[in-house]
């Protein structure tokens, strides 16, 4: 069977409408310079690479062994079966591949709180406010879709990259738990940060 290029062509062309359709479908939440889209087990090479490097986890209480298979296995298997779990890859646009994840983690359904994490793994990414758009767009999802009081995280008061970013979504400092985290041979103190429900409706409504 002989197969003319015109057909080729619209074949692949119908091939890429079909593939962008999908991906745009599994891209749950759209942003400005990222997309977020549930985690994938693809992705856990990408995530063992940035958790074995040591300028990743810098300021991080993880990374201080070599992370397992079976390890990863279960992140995964928390980060997408557990109730109290909802985990995001990041899609940065503009490069067109995962840089990190982010989500909320220990969420209490009737406190109604969540503990928000994340890590940008592909230092490429860093300071390009990333970081900042993934907090601001976990940070809505988990007061306008899950309803939640409280969002907080703990950051070692040393990752003022990091800090920066959670304030620029709204996150205010609540205090210091001195020497909490362990890392590079010293104590760190970490901070402790939330933002309320009350705080993220005011910022909403004076956005329009
Ligand atoms: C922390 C992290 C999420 C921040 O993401 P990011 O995309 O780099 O952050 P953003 O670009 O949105 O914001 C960082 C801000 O801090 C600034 N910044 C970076 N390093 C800084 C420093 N040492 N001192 C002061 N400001 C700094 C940046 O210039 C930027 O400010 P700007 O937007 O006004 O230019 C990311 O760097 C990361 O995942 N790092 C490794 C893992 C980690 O530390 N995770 C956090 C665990 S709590």
């Amino acid at each position: 069977m002989t197969i003319s290029f015109s057909s080729l062509q619209a074949f692949l062309t119908a091939l890429k409408v079909r593939t962008m359709s999908v991906d745009k479908i599994q891209n749950f939440i759209e942003g400005q310079k990222i997309d977020l889209r549930g985690l994938r087990r693809e992705d856990l090479d990408a995530y063992r690479s940035w958790i074995d490097n040591p300028m990743v986890t810098k300021f991080m209480e993880t990374g201080w062994r070599p992370i397992a298979d079976h390890e990863l296995e279960e992140l995964y298997r928390v980060s997408t079966a557990s109730p109290d779990t909802v985990a995001f890859a990041i899609i940065d646009k503009g490069a067109g591949k995962v840089v990190g994840c982010c989500g909320l983690y220990a969420i209490q359904w009737i406190c109604r709180r969540a503990d928000f994490r994340i890590i940008i793994g592909d230092a490429d990414a860093w300071n390009k406010g990333i970081g900042s758009e993934a907090a601001r767009l976990m940070v809505a999802y988990g007061f306008d879709k899950l309803n939640l009081e409280t969002i907080y995280l703990g950051v070692n008061t040393e990752n003022e990259g990091a800090i920066k970013s959670y304030e620029k979504a709204g996150f205010v400092r609540e205090g210091v738990r001195r020497k909490l985290i362990y890392r590079n041979g010293r104590y760190y103190d970490a901070l402790m940060m939330s933002v309320l429900r009350e705080e993220y409706m005011s910022r909403k409504a004076s956005a329009g």
